[in-house]
């Protein structure tokens, strides 16, 4: 049968081969994997060819919000007005009542000490100049006494005025 040296001379033929092997990676590895592998690109081509695609966001007009807007989810916003205006006849704040704002006279609650910049005085308060207000109050009413920053959403905006409506 096998004697010891011919076991040794197997095994060692074996782990010699696993060193060749070995040796071969390391080359291997030495010439084709750049050491930088991970660094920043240097510059960039710019092939457009991953830019979003151009999203298909329409952003509504206020009317077609207006005509489909959420009287109950505006009344979550109302939480924004109603530290300065109450939605009951009669009863003003820091601000004047609301309760018929929507086609009221601008700045007409008797009694009331308006600052005088509300826009257009006369007019009536329509939902698309309440949105306007109510989008910057001191962008189309530079002076306001009304100290609000404004809701930029127009949905917002929208559900909030047909909510101020429904409690009018
Ligand atoms: C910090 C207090 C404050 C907050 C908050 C506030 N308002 Fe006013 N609002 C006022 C004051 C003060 C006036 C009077 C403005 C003037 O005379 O220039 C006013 C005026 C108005 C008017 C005009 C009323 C009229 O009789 O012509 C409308 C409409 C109005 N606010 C709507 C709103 C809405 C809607 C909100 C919530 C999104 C709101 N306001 C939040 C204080 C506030």
């Amino acid at each position: 049968m096998f004697d010891t040296m011919v076991i040794t001379k197997a095994v060692a033929a074996f782990c010699g081969a696993l060193l060749v092997f070995l040796l071969g990676n390391w080359a291997a590895m030495e010439l084709y994997v750049p050491r930088n592998a991970n660094a920043p690109q240097a510059y960039i081509i710019d092939t457009g060819a991953d830019d979003e695609p151009a999203e298909d966001v329409v952003e509504l007009t206020f009317e077609e919000a207006f005509e489909m807007a959420d009287a109950a989810a505006g009344s979550r916003l109302w939480s924004q007005c109603r530290a300065c205006h109450s939605l009951e006849e009669g009863r003003n704040g820091v601000g004047p009542y609301l309760y018929g704002i929507v086609n009221r006279e601008i700045g007409d609650v008797a009694g009331f000490n308006y600052s005088g910049a509300l826009p257009q005085a006369g007019d009536v308060w329509t939902p698309e100049i309440l949105s306007a207000f109510i989008e910057s109050p001191s962008g189309v009413a530079p002076g306001t006494s009304m100290n609000f920053r404004g809701i930029s959403s127009v949905e917002d905006r929208a559900n909030l005025i047909a909510y101020i409506e429904s409690e009018s």
